[in-house]
């Protein structure tokens, strides 16, 4: 009997069970201690709804438009590297899953499928693509040039990421795209055998997107190692500008948690911002995002589209954000748990879980638009923001 999915933690149980261990871990991981990978889910929990009743609460839509274009619910998939060894052909099936739901999908740098690969696979809707700034200006002109022959419709520029968070998983278990089959982990892919069928039907095993286009990279083995050599830790708001005009399109800055680095955004132009701790895998110790939101809404809504991810589980965690003063959200594990659970069918059951439970929560709460869910749906702790907050 096929498994009954209800919540986004079964398709997590089900990913576990069926992905070799070395990639499940690397999604379902956070640096250091954990603390803020922790934090990310249990700040949502601090926060609860105020029922309402006897409120008309037919003909509910969660309808709304990110950076000026309709999706059908303000939720837009993550950038996630090595989608493609979570399940063959990751990134496609992602892609194509968004498509059909009609919200979007960001491609990653570091992508197993190419730019290419995604834009003849699915040329039924454009995607944006995430860029993070090597030092190799030539490959960045170049990347940036793909993606708009790609005709994809946003740049999602990474800036919380030049120096990689240390995630003791990954280094214990070797993480590497292709995997290195070892006596110890021989037996673990083995019992994964759909996935390894799935695997070795694909020609698409490694990093498609820099492989054969970057200088001296023919065969790249490591995610670690390439970034480690290749970002650019000189990347400053001026190489933000030079990427922004050299793209000249809708461009959106992922990574900010500060408010005073969300002013610098807008001065450097962005159409929207993600506020987001990369999901707790970089600063751990930094506060969770939906903690540091009220902070930044305050300093820049309205000159900028603001966007949050990191933690949403749940279309509960969505309305959150959106009451706290987001206009829309990206999820990040919350898919690729559906993904590494049951492929691009995995991708869209998380959609769905999503949608309905926004769906059913704005009619307990009393909403019909979610351009209608603002603070007074919530109940927010007096100490949310914190001591915190005065230094912001
Ligand atoms: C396995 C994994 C890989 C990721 N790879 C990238 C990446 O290549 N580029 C990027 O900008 N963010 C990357 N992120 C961060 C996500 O885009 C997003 O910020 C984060 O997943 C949000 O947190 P959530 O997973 O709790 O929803 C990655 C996150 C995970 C979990």
């Amino acid at each position: 009997m096929p498994p009954v999915i209800t919540s986004i933690a079964d398709l997590k149980a089900l990913h576990r069970r069926r992905t070799p261990r070395m990639f499940y871990d690397y999604c379902d991981s956070g640096s250091w201690t954990e603390q803020t990978y922790r934090e990310n889910t249990t700040d949502f929990e601090k926060l609860r709804f105020r029922q309402r009743v006897a409120v008309d609460m037919s003909g509910r839509s969660l309808a709304s438009t990110m950076l000026g274009r309709p999706v059908a619910m303000p939720v837009a998939l993550a950038p996630i590297g090595s989608l493609g060894m979570q399940s063959a052909d990751g990134e496609i099936k992602a892609a194509r899953a968004a498509a059909r739901f009609g919200v979007p999908f960001t491609l990653s740098t570091m992508s197993i499928c190419s730019i290419e690969d995604v834009a003849e696979a699915v040329p039924e809707a454009p995607f944006w693509f995430q860029l993070y700034v090597m030092q190799d200006e030539e490959f960045v002109d170049r990347i940036i040039e793909r993606a708009r022959a790609a005709r994809c419709s946003a740049l999602v520029l990474t800036l919380d990421l030049q120096i990689l968070g240390q995630r003791h998983k990954d280094l214990k278990n070797g993480l590497s795209a292709p995997p290195k089959i070892t006596a110890r982990n021989a037996w673990d892919f083995a019992r994964r055998w759909r996935w390894s069928m799935e695997m070795a039907r694909t020609r698409r095993r490694t990093f498609r997107n820099i492989v054969g286009h970057a200088k001296d990279v023919g065969d790249l083995r490591s995610l670690m190692s390439w970034t480690n050599e290749q970002f650019d830790p000189r990347l400053d708001w001026g190489k933000v500008a030079r990427i922004r005009d050299r793209w000249g399109g809708p461009f959106v800055l992922k990574g900010i948690l500060d408010p005073e680095d969300a002013r610098l955004a807008v001065e450097a132009g962005a159409d929207a911002i993600v506020v987001s701790n990369h999901g707790g895998r970089q600063l751990d110790g930094a506060l969770s995002s939906i903690r540091m939101l009220p902070s930044i809404v305050r300093a820049v809504k309205g000159r900028t589209e603001i966007w949050l991810d990191s933690g949403i589980r749940s279309g509960q965690d969505v309305l959150k954000a959106l009451a706290l003063g987001a206009d829309a959200t990206m999820i990040g594990r919350a898919y690729v748990h559906g993904l590494g659970a049951m492929g691009e069918a995995g991708v869209t059951r998380a959609l769905e879980v999503i949608a309905r439970e926004m769906d059913v929560t704005m009619a307990l709460i009393g909403r019909r638009r979610v351009a209608e869910v603002g603070r007074d749906v919530l109940l927010v702790p007096r100490d949310f923001e914190g001591e915190w907050a005065e230094n912001a």
